[in-house]
């Protein structure tokens, strides 16, 4: 692999293959709750970016469900970090927070959709990626679309893939 850029340092504990441990929870007002399961993979080639690609399956079936990928970039000499990301559903965002120990928060700071997006049209996005003490990773996801008001969507662990 190349030799990581510093820019990403502190965020090297992201690089690598993860699988959920046990199913995702999904949520919503709207939505019956469902289960699903998700590999992230985050990876760099030497740049100051994380290349990475998140995919979700149906936990009985396997059928593939949601898909991101996208890079993350960190403002140089500060704790702020971009998540650049393009969803399968027709969205992409530009979702901009803080680094603060081993958590990511992040926050919806530019939305575009598809013009044929399905509704309900998503408002903003929030989410966390965080590392737990016994070496997993934790993702929760909210969000907020032009019916219901930011309400969490998804919660999941990962373990880390040898
Ligand atoms: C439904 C957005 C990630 C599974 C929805 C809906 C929206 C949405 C707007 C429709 C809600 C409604 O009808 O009120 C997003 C966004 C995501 C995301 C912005 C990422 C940031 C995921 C992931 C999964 C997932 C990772 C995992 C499988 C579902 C399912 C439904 C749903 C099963 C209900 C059926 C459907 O509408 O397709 N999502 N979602 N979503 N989402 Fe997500």
């Amino acid at each position: 692999p190349a030799k990581l850029n510093e820019a990403i340092s502190p965020l090297d504990w992201l690089l690598g293959n993860w699988e959920s441990v046990e199913p995702g929870e999904g949520s919503f007002p709207s939505l019956k709750p469902f289960r699903y399961t998700e590999a992230l993979h985050f990876t760099q080639v030497g740049q100051p970016i994380i290349n990475f690609m998140f995919n979700a399956s149906d936990v009985e079936t396997k059928k593939p469900l949601h898909r991101e990928c996208g890079f993350i970039r960190m403002q140089t000499g500060t704790n702020r970090v971009a998540f650049i990301v393009a969803q399968n559903s027709g969205l992409v965002e530009v979702e901009e927070g803080e680094l603060v120990g081993k958590k990511l928060s992040l926050h919806t700071h530019a939305l575009a959709r598809t013009s044929f997006a399905k509704e309900p049209h998503v408002k903003e996005v929030s989410r966390v990626f965080q590392l737990q003490p016994d070496g997993k990773l934790e993702q929760t996801v909210s969000m907020s679309t032009d019916k219901q008001p930011m309400t969490q969507h998804l919660h999941i662990t990962y373990s880390r893939l040898p």
